[in-house]
């Protein structure tokens, strides 16, 4: 009996130190990925690293691990799927003892059911990644080549299938449009950006929609119009 006490203690302290390891990490995960924020916000690093940096943060772990870092079944009971587009939920990462409650990147959940969409759309003045965390997807991205006054000339870079662990980013410079359709729902995606990571940009940060069923215009390039919120999610969302 004394035995079997012991053991359970032991068992009990392992766990704990187990948990301390993974909150720990997770924790410097989070410094880790502030500070690349922080370090793009004041361009110590250009946004062109942005792309493989987040890419292997968000590879680092499993998606079990993943889940528990952003409370992944509270943010499901919290979210009710819309009839139209994404529902987007913020991250309280207050459950991770020592996370900082400033962070330089904001970081919320995607969720959409069946058939929905995060519409077509493009950023100014922002980094980006999205990674699957449930469902089956249709995501393309595409590169933004030229503005225009009523439309933007785009070119299509990533047109693919996308499972849980999948990944894509985007920035300034490179695959800038996005646009994910939950092909096999619930979906969901979390979110990490950083918003103004131009200084002295006189772009607000945001989204820019747009059509990219637009007009083929050769070398593989659409001349793409630009769209209302309320027009994107009529046709895409
Ligand atoms: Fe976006």
């Amino acid at each position: 009996m004394v035995q079997t006490l012991t053991s359970l203690a032991a068992i009990r302290w392992l766990s704990a130190c187990g948990q301390d390891a993974f909150d720990s990490e997770m924790r410097d995960w989070l410094l880790e990925l502030d500070a690349l924020s922080l370090d793009i916000k004041e361009t110590r690093t250009p946004q062109s690293d942005w792309h493989a940096a987040v890419e292997e943060m968000l590879s680092r772990f499993e998606l079990s691990e993943v889940f528990e870092l952003i409370d992944f079944e509270q943010i499901r009971k919290d979210t009710t799927l819309p009839d139209n587009g994404a529902a987007k939920t913020k991250i309280d990462f207050s459950h991770i003892p020592g996370a900082p409650a400033d962070l330089a990147f904001v970081h919320q959940v995607f969720a959409m059911d069946s058939g929905r969409a995060v519409v077509p759309h493009g950023h100014n003045n922002m980094v980006s990644a999205f990674l699957v965390l449930e469902g089956k997807f249709t995501g393309r991205h595409y590169d933004r080549v030229e503005d225009q006054e009523d439309h933007i000339i785009i070119t299509p870079t990533i047109d693919d299938a996308f499972g849980p662990g999948g990944i894509t980013t985007l920035s300034d410079d490179q695959d800038n449009v996005h646009w994910f359709r939950a092909d096999e729902g619930p979906g969901y995606l979390f979110n990490v950006h950083v918003r103004d990571v131009v200084p002295d940009s006189e772009l607000s940060t945001g989204r820019v929609y747009l059509d990219p069923n637009g007009e083929d215009i050769g070398n593989g390039m659409i001349r793409a119009p630009r769209i209302s919120y309320a027009d994107a999610h009529a046709l895409y969302g």
